[in-house]
């Protein structure tokens, strides 16, 4: 029996894990060991208790206001003795984060071979996002199984020189997690507040942005919908305090947007299934709301889903508060732009990235997910 351990430590780590862990549990050939490194502590608990995944380790890492330092030098410490200990015969590490960095970097010092799940992503662009951009192609240096989400990023690994036969296109975890969360009968009591407006969803964190681009985002989303009376914003916010701080002074006295806590990923993405648009600087987001259709504007200066990009749901619009301020403005007012926009595909995955994972894993079999566009 193989034995497989999964590595994660963030929400969205968690978000697209848990549907694996859950697949992986019910495979015969396969012991599952699951580790969370507590990089996030609330977020990622919410969804441990979604999908109801219990790990089996757990470092608690998290601080108030860690640093890269602190996350890495706290995996660090507490993860050899456990990589010890269960000697894993592959470890499962997602995308982009500090968690999966260091992770992998602990197995390729203990020469344990590594899994590499949302595989393939890039900007080429070290600095955006950051550290994420250095984190992914880092853990591409060591990873023994590459499962890519998509074609192209499967072309970006080969480009660079990955072995082809270490590359798996499975679709995005993701959209597993996505089949299960979106129902009719929804109902939340701040779609309630909402109404017959729209319904606009904000989210943004990226630790590039943190200091004045946010508060450039804020200005820009805060003018349009001063303006505009039949527009309402839901902004579920991030836990980091810098940007509760810049969120809570940008938007004082603003009576046209709730800023809530951190909601389930089952509300998540009932709310993006009902928002008239979203504006984001999330990377999970960016794959679940084409979808749904509805445009979703970027606010970052790069992407590494630019399939969403050329489908045309996404629009990068960058950190500039006017260019926010004029596209926003654009989407509520211009409804042939919104109609451009506002048209559902689904370049991400068909639901079936986690069976196809764990058959390559379990028993070698290997049926390449393609997108039908
Ligand atoms: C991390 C990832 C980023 C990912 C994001 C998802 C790195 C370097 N960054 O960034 O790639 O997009 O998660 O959300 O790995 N906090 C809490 N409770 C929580 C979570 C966070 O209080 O449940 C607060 C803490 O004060 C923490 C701070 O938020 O110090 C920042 O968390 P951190 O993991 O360092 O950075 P993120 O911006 O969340
Ligand atoms: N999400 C959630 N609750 C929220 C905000 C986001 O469950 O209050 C989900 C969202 O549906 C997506 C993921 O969190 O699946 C995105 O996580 P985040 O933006 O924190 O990280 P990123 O994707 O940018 O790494």
């Amino acid at each position: 029996m193989k034995k497989i351990m999964l590595v994660f430590g963030t929400r969205p780590e968690a978000i697209k894990m848990c549907p694996l862990v859950n697949e992986l549990k019910i495979r015969k050939g396969i012991k599952t060991v699951v580790c969370v490194t507590g990089q996030h502590r609330e977020m990622l608990d919410q969804v441990l208790t979604t999908f109801n995944v219990i790990p089996d380790y757990d470092l608690s890492i998290m601080k108030y206001n860690q640093t890269l330092f602190d996350i890495t030098t706290g995996i660090m410490e507490k993860i050899k003795l456990i990589l010890e200990k269960e000697e894993p015969d592959v470890v499962l590490v997602h995308g982009d984060t500090s968690t999966t960095f260091v992770t992998a970097l602990a197995c390729f010092y203990l020469h344990i071979p590594v899994g590499h799940v949302e595989a393939g992503l890039r900007t080429y662009n070290i600095d955006s996002p950051y550290p994420e951009e250095f984190n992914r192609q880092a853990v591409s240096i060591v990873s023994r199984y590459n499962f890519v989400p998509t074609q192209l990023a499967a072309e970006n690994l080969i480009k660079e020189g990955k072995n082809p036969s270490s590359i798996y296109i499975t679709g995005n975890t993701v959209i597993d997690a996505m089949r299960y969360t979106v129902t009719e009968e929804y109902t939340h009591p701040e779609l309630d507040w909402v109404g017959d407006d729209k319904l606009i969803l904000i989210t943004a964190h990226r630790r590039e942005n943190l200091g004045e681009p946010i508060h450039h985002m804020f200005r820009a989303i805060r003018r349009v919908l001063d303006e505009h009376s039949d527009c309402k914003a839901v902004y579920p916010i991030h836990m980091n305090p810098i940007v509760r701080k810049a969120a809570n002074e940008e938007f004082y006295g603003c009576d046209r947007i709730h800023i809530i806590d951190p909601i389930e990923v089952f509300d998540c993405h009932n709310f993006e299934a009902r928002c008239f648009l979203c504006l984001t600087d999330s990377g999970g987001i960016q794959e679940e709301v084409p979808s749904y259709g509805k445009p979703v504007l970027v606010m970052r200066d790069t992407t590494e889903r630019p399939e969403g990009v050329d489908a045309g749901t996404l629009k990068l619009v960058g950190i500039n508060e006017d260019v926010i301020y004029e596209n926003f403005k654009e989407l509520l007012e211009d409804k042939a732009s919104y109609n451009k926009m506002a048209r559902a595909c689904n370049p991400y995955g068909d639901g079936q990235a986690c069976k196809r994972i764990a058959d390559i894993l379990e028993c070698g079999i290997y049926e390449p997910w393609v997108a039908k566009l």
